[in-house]
């Protein structure tokens, strides 16, 4: 009668402990994503994409958390908690790097860096955006891709047609140097401020105007506490997907090349979605007769150019003059002049 019950008794914990090992066997590798956008958004829908591919992919060993419009984390504690390893992914910005140490990114807020889309391209997923990336190992992380967002409008309460329409104006900003020069250049007052605080900071005029993607001013509603928009296409605004070095280099091979694999599909998809999203938010801007959407004419573009164009120069010690050089001799090779 002992022996029987001994003997159960190591059945029961033999069972118990397949069950468990079977379930940690099981248990799917966690990536936490985190972003500040709206998900109906170039960086959202992206995201979405990764994590469908990613799943399905690994076979549901890996499952991926997005947590959107800044959920978890707001724009700078969402880079501390990649490098303390609190979450696993994220797409800041390319004008959040700086803060991080990295400020060669900010080449691209640089104004009128990009003359197209095509030279952004040869930059991002040529060998500019592979050194990019390479500067971030440094920093524990590893950077996985660039996904494109659009070029930035400007919104205000006032009309804006010529660059000294902003003078004096206090206006949000992302936490870049070259974004501050920028606003300094137009002779307004540049304030840092994290995303998910725009709206409230427009609302209850803390500041007077800020800059950003159509997009972006569609979904989180800023049209609607701005009267005016300039469609002045100055500037660039788009992301880098990082994850935290040492869980990704933790992970098995086999894995790590299935979410590479889908990486590269949902950076095609990002690109290739990003103008059309913007487009859609422009004209439902328009449409919801909020705010005045201009246009700007040739002459007074040129004097937005002129005013903003000194700002490479200004900040060629900070981001490097071979860098800026090299982003422009792509231009060049595309035949930009
Ligand atoms: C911003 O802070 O304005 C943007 O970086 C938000 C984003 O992620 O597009």
């Amino acid at each position: 009668m002992k022996l029987k019950s001994l003997l159960l008794g190591f059945f029961a914990a033999g069972v118990t402990t397949l069950l468990s090992t079977a379930a940690i066997a099981q248990a799917p590798i966690v990536i936490k994503f985190s972003h500040v956008v709206a998900t109906d958004t170039p960086k959202g829908k992206a995201a979405e994409r990764f994590k469908e591919l990613a799943e399905k992919g690994t076979k549901g060993r890996v499952k991926v958390e997005i947590y959107p419009n800044s959920t978890l984390y707001k724009d700078k504690e969402e880079l501390e908690a990649l490098q303390l390893g609190a979450v696993q992914m994220l797409a800041p910005s390319l004008a959040k790097f700086g803060p991080l140490g990295v400020k060669e990114f900010e080449v691209f807020d640089l104004p009128y860096i990009f003359p197209g889309k095509d030279v952004l391209y040869r930059v991002t997923e040529g060998p500019i955006g592979k050194s990019l990336l390479g500067k971030l190992d440094s920093k524990g992380i590893v950077g996985l891709s660039f996904w494109d967002n659009g070029f930035k409008v400007m919104s205000s309460n006032k009309p804006m047609h010529l660059p000294t329409d902003l003078k004096g104006q206090k206006l949000r900003i992302q936490s870049s140097k070259v974004l501050d020069a920028q606003m300094r250049a137009l002779g307004a007052n540049p304030q840092v401020l994290a995303f998910s605080e725009v709206y409230q900071a427009l609302q209850t005029g803390v500041v007077d105007g800020t800059e950003n993607p159509p997009s972006n001013l569609y979904t989180q509603k800023m049209f609607e506490v701005q009267k005016h928009v300039t469609l002045t296409q100055h500037g660039y605004l788009g992301y880098a997907v990082i994850v935290n070095k040492k869980f990704w280099d933790g992970l098995p091979a086999d894995i790590r090349a299935e979410l590479e694999n889908a990486m590269k599909q949902a950076t095609k998809y990002a690109n290739a979605i990003a103008q059309q999203e913007n487009d859609n938010a422009l004209e439902a801007v328009k449409k919801s007769g909020k705010s005045t959407v201009y246009t700007l004419t040739d002459a007074e573009k040129a004097e937005w150019r002129k005013a903003l164009l000194p700002v490479q120069k200004e900040m060629e010690a900070r981001i490097g003059k071979d860098l800026i050089g090299s982003v422009n001799k792509e231009a060049a090779a595309l035949g930009y002049k």
